[in-house]
């Protein structure tokens, strides 16, 4: 009997697909190109499992050229780059890797929050421009952090890892879902996205892109801020409306960004590009050595789950 097909669809750390060895065939990207749909019809004819990353669009069009899929696991714990409702439709299964991604994604949205409020990037191009002559005394004023308040947009697991890091900095915190949490060990409390907005120093976001959170954040949201605060984007680029964002920040309404996800990426724009008040970075707040074995780990439990008949462990669309 023919073994299943795993079509793998951007390169990953090969010894993570070791354990396929003698139990299914496995179809690498080994190029890495980012497939287009056609090539991706191609690569993943005859599998029965797509492992793919969050970058990958897996549309109902191209599900409907695979009729031997049973199983997408999405290297990612955000899975918006799947059409879930037409893999449901077509009994395929969805998996994700939750959990293993979020401290250093919580650290990364951090480092982009001081980055931006400390003007790291504005400075130091400023420095290697060879503008820096003398020391002064009112130099790159920026951000502060100890004693301001920070509200994080989507309080799942990695917003409350950000939290707990900023009771570190001493910093309150104010966070908003649709529904308040129990009260926990994150320390937060629960505001009104409105409240959230106008009364933070800081504001993180961790929401999943949909069409219900399709610029959440947009002009309006934008206005009602502190021109003093800081925004920072770490959940999925479509979120914040990124031409109202250079915006706000080219004519003062808001202080900084820090966006790690973009409209359209890996396009960013051009006004984003231009504006030095942002920081910019290429969708990496999981890209660490250690995070990504450990999601390329899950990722491949989860297909072994299926290999074994088993029900996958993180399946999205049970
Ligand atoms: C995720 O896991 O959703 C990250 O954004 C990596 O793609």
């Amino acid at each position: 009997m023919s073994r299943p097909v795993v079509a793998v669809t951007r390169r990953v750390f090969p010894e993570g697909l070791a354990v396929f060895e003698g139990r299914a065939e496995v179809r690498t990207n080994d190029a890495d190109v980012a497939l287009d749909a056609d090539g991706l019809a191609k690569h993943a004819a005859g599998a029965q499992v797509l492992l793919t990353t969050a970058d990958t669009p897996v549309t109902d069009a191209l599900l409907a050229q695979l009729p031997d899929l049973k199983l997408i696991a999405n290297i990612a714990v955000g899975y918006n780059n799947i059409d879930v409702a037409a893999a449901t439709r077509r009994g395929i299964l969805v998996t994700n890797t939750p959990d293993v991604l979020t401290e250093a994604t919580a650290d990364m949205a951090w480092a982009l929050l001081m980055a931006a409020g400390r003007r790291v990037s504005e400075s130091e191009q400023w420095l290697r421009d060879g503008k820096w002559t003398a020391w002064a005394f009112d130099l790159w004023l920026g951000a502060d952090y100890h004693g301001t308040r920070l509200g994080i947009i989507g309080m799942g697991r990695i917003g409350r890892a950000i939290a707990r890091r900023a009771h570190g900095f001493g910093m309150e915190v104010v966070y908003h879902n649709r529904r308040p949490l129990p009260i926990g060990e994150h320390g937060a409390t629960w505001v009104t996205r409105e409240e959230l907005l106008r009364t933070c120093d800081h504001v993180v976001l961790v929401v999943p892109y949909s069409a219900e959170s399709h610029h959440l954040i947009g002009a309006p949201e934008l206005a009602s801020m502190k021109p003093t605060a800081v925004l920072v984007n770490i959940g999925r680029g479509g979120v914040v409306d990124d031409a109202a964002l250079a915006a706000a920040l080219a004519s003062g309404k808001l202080a900084a960004a820090g966006l790690d996800v973009f409209e359209g990426e890996p396009k960013v724009h051009p006004d984003l590009l231009a504006q030095p008040r942002a920081v910019l970075t290429p969708h990496i707040g999981s890209a660490t050595p250690r995070t990504r074995r450990a999601m390329l780990g899950l990722a491949v439990d989860n297909v072994i789950d299926w290999l074994d008949g088993k029900a996958p462990r993180c399946t999205v669309n049970a």
